[in-house]
């Protein structure tokens, strides 16, 4: 298939460990996809991680793992760009650009700040109040067009479009800044809590049992989803009967992502099954697609030098991309270069 060259795909993952199911649904199942048909950079993003304190080894050890879960998951650092964000310094250079662009009262909008810094938003650190400019930064350093994230992203995503507008009004150079689409899955954005079908699934949950790492061995999946909350009746025929079911739809949708089936598809399907029986069929599938996934990433860990040499390669390529639309933008805001 031939890439389109217009069209530049960008998006980053976190290397704060425990990488999950809500992770690979909701965003680097998409990865995978559209590096067959556009140019896609994919970022392990150290500098956002440490927005909360990271200790320095686990910060390294998780970096690699990120990758080696990116490889593990199909992504081709031949065919994509994959590196580490901060081995190319423009994007903290762009980042402190857009903190003079953007506008506090767009800040003080960011509910996931609000989240993340909870009751004590005093001793949040300054980082994660403008993590946002960051992550638009890191999107327009590379001109991307379209940037494929789960449903928790949408609001930063917005926040990208207004800063690469206002900058381009700003400083009247209309089109400069593309503004960025982002791609999110439509049927289902958004992996939940197994314990709770109202919370998204993450990797800071204090319960293992939240989540589906993809690390995990296959008894521990069968655990988990057994012990996944549901309720006593069993699937309906449609789609609107689950709606005040929100463990029983969190996961129908789960196994009808990870089969490539529409909900409606699955509900055929299994309707009128109870869901002892529907856990077993959802923790066959997930075995068979998230074990082979873990027994990669313990194999790409095990050869380090592998993992540095892909995240240089991807730098090189990076910095390459960076420094020339860089020098563009300094020339635009006025700095002698
Ligand atoms: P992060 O590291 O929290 O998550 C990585 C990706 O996984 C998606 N995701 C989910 N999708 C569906 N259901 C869930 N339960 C779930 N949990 C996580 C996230 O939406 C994300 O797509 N700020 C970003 C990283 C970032 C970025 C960027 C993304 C930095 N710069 C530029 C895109 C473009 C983040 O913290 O993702």
């Amino acid at each position: 298939m031939n890439k389109n060259f217009n069209e530049v795909v960008f998006s980053g993952v976190q290397p704060t460990g425990n990488l999950h199911l809500g992770n690979y649904l909701g965003a680097i199942k998409n990865f995978v996809e559209l590096q067959k048909k556009m140019n896609c950079i994919y970022c392990v993003v150290d500098l956002h991680a440490i927005t909360v304190f990271q200790d320095p080894n686990q910060l390294k050890n998780n970096s690699l793992e990120t990758l080696a879960t990116f490889i593990a998951c199909g992504l081709d650092f031949k065919k994509s760009i994959i590196f580490n964000q901060s081995s190319v310094s423009g994007h903290a250079e762009l980042a402190w650009i857009f903190n003079c662009v953007s506008r506090l009262g767009w800040m003080n909008r960011m509910t996931q700040f609000k989240e993340k810094a909870g009751s004590n938003k005093e001793n949040a650190s300054v980082g994660l109040y403008v993590y946002p400019n960051l992550m638009a930064a890191d999107i327009l350093l590379y001109k991307a067009t379209h940037v494929p994230v789960g449903d928790d992203q949408k609001q930063h995503l917005e926040l990208s479009r207004d800063i690469a507008q206002k900058f381009n009004h700003d400083f009247k150079c209309k089109n400069f800044f593309p503004v960025p689409e982002p791609l999110i899955q439509k049927n289902f954005s958004r992996v939940m809590s197994l314990r709770d079908g109202k919370k998204k699934m993450s990797k800071s949950e204090d319960s293992d049992y939240s989540r589906i790492n993809l690390t995990d061995t296959e008894d521990e999946i069968i655990k988990k989803i057994k012990k996944a909350k549901t309720d006593s009746l069993p699937i309906p025929e449609k789609i609107q009967d689950l709606k005040n079911r929100p463990e029983a739809l969190n996961l129908l949708n789960i196994y009808s992502s990870i089969t490539n089936l529409k909900v409606e598809k699955t509900l055929e399907e299994m309707v009128g099954k109870d869901f002892s029986k529907f856990k077993k069929q959802l923790s066959d599938v997930l075995v068979s697609v998230v074990c082979p996934i873990g027994r990669k990433i313990k194999d790409l860990k095990s050869n380090r030098s592998h993992l540095v040499n892909i995240l240089n390669e991807g730098s090189n390529k990076a910095k390459k991309i960076s420094n020339e639309n860089l020098k563009k933008i300094k020339e635009i805001v006025g700095f002698i270069n």
